[in-house]
């Protein structure tokens, strides 16, 4: 079977605080440049530091205290879980990071989350009921709980209307005028135009790093 490089020569550095924007045509490689800068998998060769650290050398168990803590995910469908409420969906991290089942304290962490993207009235809808706009702010709450300094957004407003696509990079542009780094892929030129950088990849490398 023939080798497919997804990635090949890639090297850049993000600053904290940035926003970027990676476009490229379909299969160009910007879910897995996503998917290794989110710690979900590593390159086969080469090295990406985060904070100065090589996470090419840690443990998958490691990894995945780093994505808990430190990352957070939006998907262009949500990948909400359906059986939970909107409060129950923004708790899954905090579950999956034991240290946190502190009742009150999670709750209070969730609760922030959810006020963060404006969903106060929706506590216990469960997915079926909110609109593709209020799903996907429940999915950017989530990523939220656990306070993280990265967002990384993977064609967030793929699946909605361009009003709420827009409110929904309004959410993440608050998110980055606190600090965060937020990193978003998509293939449309406006949604990209709130970024502050842009990545354009073809064929798995660098076509266009820009500054706007
Ligand atoms: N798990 C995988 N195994 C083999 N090839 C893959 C895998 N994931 C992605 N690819 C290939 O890597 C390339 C980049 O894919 P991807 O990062 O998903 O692109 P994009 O998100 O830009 O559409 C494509 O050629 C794709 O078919
Ligand atoms: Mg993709």
């Amino acid at each position: 079977m023939a080798e497919v490089h997804a990635l090949s020569n890639i090297s850049f550095v993000v600053e904290r605080g940035e926003f970027i924007a990676i476009m490229g045509p379909s299969g160009s490689g910007k879910s897995t440049l996503m998917h290794i800068l989110g710690c979900l998998d590593r390159p086969t060769s080469g090295s990406y530091y985060l904070d100065n650290s090589d996470v090419t050398a840690l443990s998958n168990k490691e990894l995945s205290i780093i994505r808990n803590h430190r990352i957070g995910f939006v998907f262009q469908s949500y990948n909400l879980i359906f059986q939970l409420n909107v409060i129950e969906n923004v708790e899954v991290p905090l579950i999956y990071n034991r240290m946190s089942l502190n009742y009150d304290s999670g709750m209070d962490k969730c609760l922030k989350a959810i006020r963060a993207v404006g969903l106060n009235e929706r506590l216990r809808h469960r997915p079926s009921e909110l609109s593709g706009g209020e799903m996907q702010r429940v999915a950017i709450a989530r990523a939220l709980v656990n306070d993280p300094l990265i967002i990384l957004a993977d064609e967030p407003t793929g699946n909605l209307d361009s009003k709420t696509g827009e409110e929904i990079m309004g959410i993440l542009k608050g998110l980055n005028d606190e600090g965060r780094t937020v990193i978003v892929v998509t293939h449309d030129e406006k949604v990209a135009s709130h970024a502050n950088r842009t990545i354009k990849l073809k064929d798995g490398s660098i076509l266009v790093d820009s500054r706007q």
